[in-house]
């Protein structure tokens, strides 16, 4: 049995496997609609969620699984101080696999270490956001034709933001990858991504403040939210909310082929006019989500549909 808690945990070759796996369901998904019949799902959610949850939840509908959970520590037994470890052993007698997201850094960790079902990270805190990054990698792949060679910006809260974290972490792996990370000062990437990724594997890399001038470089903009939820200081993310948004004028100094991305929710940071642009991709995104998820699930539970 395996979990998924970091994009690390999968191999290359794994994770080529899994991308491949979910491209074939994108293609032809009724060849999978039966094949986790009995099998159910649990979703352990003690924080927000729309697209993780949700999605987590339509791909094992998809597959002909069942599904159970709870979307907040409010209406689970958290609420009265029961304790991740002891929720995960009881959750096993009830589920074949589950999803937790959870506000504290390591909780899926600490889950999967009492628990006897395959454990996913759907989210923990400021740390990883291991399912967002297949789906980014799936939607790449399959809008970009190729994950390598690539020159990847990402804007925004680059502290906090976890999905940021994790695609670096997976990006890494692929050849002639370059980053260009736009944020202020106060919300740059965490010491630890720069040193022990970035600086230590040699990838190249830039930090700036300003989009409008490294716009034209890029091949693809991964825009993000500024994290409300993990700010200490209200005052400080109402000063930073709104430090980027990527408009019409903006764009016109972008690439024709460039893809924009964004893991949503959005707030302010991408206009709405900004939509129907053919480049913007946020919502296939979204959509690619359900495939990948799906993927996932079937390969943690060792389930293979043959032709
Ligand atoms: N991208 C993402 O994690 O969205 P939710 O918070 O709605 O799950």
């Amino acid at each position: 049995m395996k979990h998924l808690i970091s994009p690390l945990d999968l191999s290359p070759d794994e994770l080529s496997d899994l991308l491949a796996l979910g491209e074939a369901i994108y293609s032809s998904p009724e060849k999978y609609s039966h094949c986790c019949q009995g099998k159910k799902l649990a979703t352990l959610f003690y924080e927000p969620s729309t697209r993780t949850r949700l999605s987590f939840e339509a791909a094992m509908l998809n597959l002909g699984g069942s599904v159970l959970g709870f979307s907040s520590a409010d209406s689970s037994s958290a609420a009265k101080g029961e304790s991740v470890a002891d929720t995960i052993r009881v959750i096993s007698f009830y589920a074949d696999i589950c999803a937790i997201r959870h506000p504290k850094e390591g909780a899926p960790l600490v889950a999967s270490m009492h628990s006897s079902i395959p454990v996913i990270n759907a989210g923990d805190g400021g740390h990883n956001h291991p399912t967002q990054t297949l789906t980014d990698l799936l939607t790449i792949k399959s809008l970009k034709g190729r994950l390598d060679g690539l020159t990847i910006g990402f804007c925004g809260d680059l502290k906090f933001g976890r999905t940021v974290h994790s695609l670096i972490n997976a990006m890494v792996r692929y050849p002639n990858t370059r980053f260009i990370l736009i944020s202020p000062e106060e919300l740059r990437i965490p010491a630890y991504l720069r040193e022990e990724t970035l600086d230590a594997q040699n990838i190249p890399y830039q930090e700036t403040n300003n989009l409008e001038t490294v716009l034209p470089e890029l091949d693809i903009l991964y825009m993000t939210r500024v994290q409300k939820e993990r700010f200490f200081n209200e005052e400080d993310y109402i000063r930073l909310k709104d430090s980027f948004i990527l408009d019409k004028r903006k764009l016109q100094n972008a690439r024709e082929d460039m893809l924009i991305l964004h893991p949503l929710p959005r707030v302010n940071e991408i206009s709405t006019e900004v939509d129907n642009d053919p480049r913007a991709a946020y919502f296939k995104q979204a959509n690619y989500g359900v495939y990948i998820r799906m993927a996932l699930i079937m390969t943690l539970l060792g389930i293979t549909v043959t032709d």
